[in-house]
C-alpha cells in the first residue's frame, strides 16, 4: 500500500553509522538505485572519508527507511543516493531527507546543489522539480580513476 503524508511515520534523520550498512544497502537495492554487482561497501567506505556527516539515514519505527549522501566540493554541492523504502514512498520522507541534506550543504557555505538522474529513471524528475530543482542544459560526463 502506498503511504500518504498523513499516515507517514515520524522520521528521525541522523548521520550514517557503520552498523547501518546492511540496512542502507537493502534500501538502495529495493528502491532500485543499485544492483547487487555494485561495490556498496567500497562506495560507503569512500564516502565516510569525506564529509561523512552528510551521509544521512532516515529512521522510522526503529528501521532505516531512507538515505541520502551529500557533499560540497567548495564550488557546488552534490546529492547522491536519495532513496526511500518503496512501501513508504510518497509519504513525505524523500522531501525530509533532501531538506536535511540541503541544510547540511548550506551550513558549509554551498550556494548551489546539483544532482544527476540516471537515464531510465526520469520519473523522479517531477519529485525534484516539486522541490525547486530545474533540468539544466548540460551534458554529463565522467572519468574513472580506478
Ligand atoms: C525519489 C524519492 C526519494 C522520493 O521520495 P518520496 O518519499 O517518495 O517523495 P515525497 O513523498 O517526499 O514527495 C515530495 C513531494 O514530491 C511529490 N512527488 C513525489 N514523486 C513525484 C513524481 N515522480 N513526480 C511529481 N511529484 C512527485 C510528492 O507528491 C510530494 O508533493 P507534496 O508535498 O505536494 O505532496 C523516492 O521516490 C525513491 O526512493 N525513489 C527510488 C530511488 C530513486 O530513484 N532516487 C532518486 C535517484 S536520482
Amino acid at each position: 500500500m502506498v503511504a500518504h503524508p498523513t499516515d507517514a511515520p515520524a522520521l528521525e534523520i541522523r548521520p550514517y553509522r557503520e552498523s547501518d550498512e546492511a540496512d542502507v544497502v537493502g534500501v538502495w537495492e529495493r528502491a532500485g538505485l543499485v544492483s547487487s554487482a555494485d561495490d556498496h561497501a567500497g562506495d560507503i567506505r569512500e564516502k565516510l572519508t569525506v564529509q561523512r556527516e552528510l551521509f544521512l539515514v532516515g529512521i522510522a519505527q526503529g528501521r532505516v527507511v531512507g538515505t541520502v549522501m551529500a557533499g560540497f566540493d567548495g564550488h557546488r554541492g552534490w546529492i547522491h543516493r536519495l532513496a526511500v523504502e518503496p512501501d513508504l514512498q510518497s509519504g513525505g520522507l524523500g522531501r525530509q531527507l533532501l531538506d536535511a541534506a540541503e541544510s547540511g550543504l548550506r551550513a558549509l557555505g554551498c550556494s548551489k546543489v546539483n544532482l544527476q538522474v540516471r537515464a531510465g529513471n526520469e520519473r523522479v524528475v517531477g519529485f525534484y522539480e516539486k522541490l525547486g530543482y530545474v533540468v539544466e542544459d548540460r551534458v554529463s560526463m565522467g572519468k574513472r580513476f580506478a
